[in-house]
């Protein structure tokens, strides 16, 4: 069994002291819950990240990535190196954040990806089901993204944002906060979209427009 204070100490405090800080006032919690699913310990590799155990051991999380304890996640995620996800919205005035981040099952999110989280209590920023999130990626706060969507490198979806399912937004996209991209659609690399996006339509440019396909 591994010994998580001499595991914070020996590791965390000298390499990551703020983490060291944030994990040692959660400790007690840690301790009175080990192993929720009943599993043997080393495919939790606590050793590597302390808040594996949070998740079903089908999500494989990069030792790296760091995930705030308000997010909630279903199986089989991949996520992947120095991705940060729950870290609070860059809301300006914002004091206090209790939002969450959901996250479905079977995305796959890679390398410094950020999501973040909401401010207001019972918010959440949604990650539904088998999204490919790519490196590079924002997704702002209360943002709500559907199912199977493809959201490629270097692409920042604003605050309050919604990308319905089996979207596309391609190489380098912007959408506008609070701005809907409806079912089925492409936004063609490096677009901005200022308006919402029509159901089906392939959009392109800046400001993005629609184009026939
Ligand atoms: C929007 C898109 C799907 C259109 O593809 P397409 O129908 O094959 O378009 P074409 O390459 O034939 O280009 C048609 C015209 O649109 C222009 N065009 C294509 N993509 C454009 C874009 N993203 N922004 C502005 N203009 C674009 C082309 O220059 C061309 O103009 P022209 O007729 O004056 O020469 C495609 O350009 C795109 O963005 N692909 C995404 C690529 C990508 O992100 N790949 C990585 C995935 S991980």
């Amino acid at each position: 069994m591994i010994n998580l204070q001499q595991l914070l100490d020996d590791y965390y405090k000298p390499q990551r002291p703020n983490i060291w800080l944030q994990l040692l006032s959660e400790l007690e919690p840690i301790k009175e819950t080990p192993n929720p699913m009943n599993q043997p310990d080393d495919i939790y590799n606590m050793e590597e990240n302390p808040y594996l155990f949070r998740y079903d051991a089908s999500n494989e999380i990069h030792p790296t990535a760091i995930i705030d304890k308000c997010v909630q996640m279903g199986k089989g995620n991949k996520i992947g190196a120095f991705t940060v996800i729950g870290s609070n919205g860059e809301i300006r005035g914002a004091k206090e954040f209790h939002g969450t981040v959901i996250i479905g099952d079977n995305n796959v999110i890679s390398e410094h990806v950020t999501i973040q989280r909401p401010a207001e209590e019972g918010k959440s920023t949604v990650i539904g089901n088998g999204n490919l999130i790519m490196a590079h990626s924002h997704i702002g706060h209360d943002a709500q993204i559907g199912h199977e969507c493809e959201i490629c490198t270097g692409t920042i979806i604003g605050g309050y944002a919604s990308v319905e399912d089996h979207t596309k937004l391609k190489l380098g996209v912007i959408i506008r906060n609070r701005k809907t991209v409806k079912k089925n659609s492409v936004v063609g690399m490096g677009g901005v979209v200022v308006k919402d996006v029509r159901e089906g339509t392939t959009v392109i440019g800046v400001p993005a427009k629609e184009i026939l396909k």
